[in-house]
């Protein structure tokens, strides 16, 4: 068993807090993902998993064993770069062999290792050749040959796929998982993209200025962002994030958008709202994919003004101008509308969110 555990863990440089007391269990044979912004603290997290760098407070354990002072070396993790350095003299063979003849293991061993790993990889027909003979895919492929070949007890994985072209990336990211299920080792891949977050997780940390603000499924994180930041981070195009106050309109409750968009608050959303007094400010989380254009029949619909048409290919986007901000509605391909026409939006009420426009905590 491999579990990673860090606890109250933290780390500054200078005076720069890169990890803030963070907690994080990383269980055995899992997928985890650390996503985050770009100077998040993600790599730091890594490079204190594989000892590269020491916490200034806090424990790390693998299983039952502390290792904050545990060397890099004897911990038994193996670490991929987004600029995996191959040595360029030498083949992919021996590029792979290496970690293994520096151990002075039998030469019998590494054969068969080398072996097992490149067949693993789709890499057998590549053993011969240097660096420079191959694509930057088989390159890649050669690099984790060699971060595998030594059965390490976890893989640390910083954006190992980030310098791939964009089918190169989407295959190597389902070569990976279909990898780790099947060496059945624990995995810590850390990313800014949240489309590779989503595909290859089994969980997903998001850690932003140090400090994990949600762990859970891709599916958890995606459907019920415990902040407001996470819901505009996560999907293409993101969350839509409406500002608007609580109001009291005839004796019903609801939310004031816009002039002209007064929205029922739908039932699945009541009972967050009994603490709340009349005036406070809101935000309204509704995906582009739950919002349909519709007629004023339905009780959660709102007029708006069609501000541009976007074309993805296999979907079209709306932006529609709601008050000061931009909506986001998304519909089928080839979707034919005027800018500058009114439309009406109904939102599919069962998926929406309110967040605390203050601290942007899901209500
Ligand atoms: N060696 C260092 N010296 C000083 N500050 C550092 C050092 N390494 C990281 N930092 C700072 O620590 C913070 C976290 O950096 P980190 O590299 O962990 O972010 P990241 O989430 O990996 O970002 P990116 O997605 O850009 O790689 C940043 O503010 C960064 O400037
Ligand atoms: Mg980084």
């Amino acid at each position: 068993m491999v579990q990673v555990r860090l606890t109250g863990v933290s780390k500054k440089y200078g005076d720069v807090p890169a990890v803030e007391k963070l907690d994080l269990l990383v269980r055995d044979r899992e997928f985890l993902t650390i996503l985050g912004p770009s100077g998040g603290g993600k790599s730091t997290t890594l490079r204190l998993i594989a000892g590269l760098e020491t916490p200034d407070e806090g424990d790390i354990h693998i299983d039952d064993l502390r290792i904050n002072e545990l060397p890099p070396r004897d911990r038994n993790m193996t670490m991929v770069f987004q600029n995996y350095a191959l040595f360029p003299h030498m083949t992919a063979e021996a590029n792979i062999a290496f970690p293994l003849v520096v151990k002075h293991t039998p030469k019998e061993e590494v054969e068969k290792r080398v072996k097992e790993v490149s067949s693993l990889l789709k890499i057998s027909h590549l053993l011969k050749r240097k660096p420079k003979e191959m694509s930057g895919g088989e390159q890649q492929r050669v690099a984790l040959g060699r971060a595998i070949v030594k059965k390490p007890n976890v893989f640390l994985m910083d954006e190992p796929l980030s310098n791939l072209d964009a089918a190169l990336r989407t295959e190597m990211r389902m070569e990976l998982k279909r990898l780790q299920k099947q060496l059945q080792t624990t995995l810590i891949y850390v990313t800014h993209d949240q489309t590779e977050a989503l595909s290859m997780a089994d969980r997903i940390a998001v850690i932003k200025d140090g400090k994990l603000l949600q762990i859970g499924s891709p599916e958890e994180i995606y459907n019920q962002p415990a902040d407001a930041w996470i819901a505009s981070f996560i999907g293409n195009p993101p969350m839509n994030l409406i500002s608007c106050t609580l109001a009291r309109n005839n004796d019903r409750t609801t939310l004031h958008a816009a002039e002209d968009c007064v929205l029922e608050i739908p039932k699945s959303l009541i009972s967050k709202l009994t603490d709340l007094e009349i005036g406070a400010k809101l935000k309204l989380g509704v995906r582009p994919e739950d919002i349909e254009i519709g007629s004023k029949g339905a009780t959660l619909f709102c007029e708006a003004e069609i501000y541009l048409l976007e074309s993805t290919g296999d979907s079209t986007v709306i932006d529609f101008k709601m008050g000061d901000s931009i909506v986001k509605l998304k519909t089928k391909a080839g979707y034919k509308a005027k800018i500058g026409e009114r439309a009406q939006l109904v939102f599919t009420g069962s998926k929406m969110l309110l967040f605390d426009a203050e601290t942007g905590r899901a209500l």
